[in-house]
């Protein structure tokens, strides 16, 4: 009979440990926003774009100015918009990045982002473009 209850005890803990192990990722997937444009994206275009954006194509990426300028903005130089909110594949500004070639020179013009800087750009836009 001892058995049994072992058994039944073991069983019912696997049940809810499994339970519990599923919620944590679900949760994580349905935090919005994780990538602040503040806080993570403008430092990336301070330390890497401004020297030459405050003009270079007639885009401007100084704090302040750089979300205006990009979010639903007709490209000066291509027929595309800068930035589609939730579709990076169709951003000029993500294409510019990310190697491709698609609309001419990477950005920053002779050089490359990080992996990570371009996976955060990327997340950014998928997150919806806020502007947070
Ligand atoms: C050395 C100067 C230089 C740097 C640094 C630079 N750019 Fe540029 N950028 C240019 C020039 C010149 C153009 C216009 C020619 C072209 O479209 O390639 C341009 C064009 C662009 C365009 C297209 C604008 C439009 O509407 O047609 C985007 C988007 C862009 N840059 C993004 C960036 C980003 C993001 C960075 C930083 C990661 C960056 N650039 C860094 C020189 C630069």
């Amino acid at each position: 009979m001892k058995k049994i209850y072992l058994i039944l005890f073991v069983i019912t803990n696997l049940i809810f440990y499994n339970c519990s192990k599923d919620k944590g990722p679900v949760e994580d997937e349905q935090t919005p926003g994780n990538v602040s444009f503040v806080n993570d994206v403008q430092p990336v275009f301070d330390q890497n774009c401004t020297s030459c954006h405050p003009n270079s194509g007639n885009l401007d990426l100084t704090a302040s100015n750089s979300y205006n300028q990009l979010v639903n903005v007709d490209a000066s130089g291509y027929p595309a918009k800068r930035v589609v909110p939730g579709d990076p594949e169709h951003s000029v500004l993500y294409k510019k990045i990310d190697g491709s070639g698609v609309y001419g020179g990477n950005m920053p013009l002779g050089n490359s982002l990080s992996a990570v800087q371009i996976a955060l750009i990327k997340q950014w836009i998928e997150e919806g473009a806020q502007n947070n």
